[in-house]
């Protein structure tokens, strides 16, 4: 059986990332990412949490990518709570419409990329691809080398083509892509404008005004600091009168920038930046 991690080993591991690597997991939420760290401990069968520290302790670079895919949660889904998407396309997307200026979004913690997919597709049946800039981010190059091929397991697409139904998409997800060797491939077309960018929310800052950012399924990783951070980057990257998605078991409502956003659509977690 395995021993329990103690709070203190936690700390010891997060200082060691900090100062081999340069990156800051101090303000993750504790309780997942020691059940992050106890995986890691299964999948290298490291006999120890010692071993796992000591293995850190080497500042091998190649290790530490491989470390990070383990410990962030990359779960994702193409129109993953297709109500959301359907507010996008009812509402959201036709008030920036309004602005008649291209539409600008970044999708912030993308994984794989199947969000980014929903959203190109949800603006091609929309007629607005060419109208938009889209730049997707996270922090996993691993990951986000995946997003940028575009080609995922057969057998997921199941579950999209549910989702985009839900949506009430406009086709068949078939459509967007070619079955080759077990895979799904993307049609490329869909995201050939879209910059791929390596970002991490901890230290990464603002970079760009938009009109709509995407952050869902990721703040529920930090603490109540980190999300308050990051937030304030959002909302400096927030032209104003321009909106923010979060997941639906996120909410904005108990952070300290709460009072320069209005509540858009509670469901769905949208919300309105409307204070600088
Ligand atoms: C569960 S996925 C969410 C994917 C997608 N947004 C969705 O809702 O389906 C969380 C993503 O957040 C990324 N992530 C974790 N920490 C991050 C950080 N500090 N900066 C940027 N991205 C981060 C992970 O690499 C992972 O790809």
């Amino acid at each position: 059986m395995q021993q329990e991690i103690e709070l203190a080993q936690l700390k010891k591991i997060t200082d060691i990332i900090q100062k081999r690597f340069d990156f800051d997991f101090g303000n993750y939420a504790m309780s997942s990412f020691k059940r992050r760290i106890q995986r890691v401990i299964e999948i290298y069968k490291y006999a120890s949490i010692d071993a796992l520290i000591d293995r850190l302790n080497d500042a091998d670079h190649k290790f530490f990518q491989e470390f990070l895919s383990e410990i962030t949660v990359n779960v994702t889904e193409m129109f993953r709570d297709p109500t959301f998407w359907r507010e996008l396309k009812e509402s959201i997307i036709p008030n920036l419409l309004l602005n008649d200026r291209e539409i600008n979004i970044w999708h912030a913690g993308c994984s794989s990329g199947e969000e980014v997919f929903s959203m190109a597709i949800l603006l091609t049946e929309m007629n607005l691809l060419g109208k938009a800039k889209i730049v997707a981010s996270d922090v996993d190059n691993a990951i986000l080398a995946k997003a940028r091929e575009g080609k995922y397991p057969i057998k997921n697409m199941e579950v999209n083509q549910k989702n985009y139904e839900r949506y009430e998409g406009s086709f068949l997800l078939q459509k967007y892509y070619k079955e080759e060797a077990g895979k799904a491939i993307m049609d490329k077309e869909l995201v050939k404008n879209v910059e791929w960018r390596e970002h991490n929310l901890v230290s990464g800052g603002s970079f760009a005004k938009f009109d709509l950012i995407l952050c869902r399924n990721v703040m529920i990783y930090f603490n109540q600091q980190l999300q308050n951070t990051v937030l304030k980057t959002f909302h400096e990257s927030l032209h104003k009168y321009c909106y923010l998605a979060v997941g639906s078991k996120e909410s904005l409502i108990w952070c300290e920038i709460a009072n320069k956003f209005v509540v858009v659509n509670n469901e769905e977690k949208i919300y309105k930046k409307v204070k600088d």
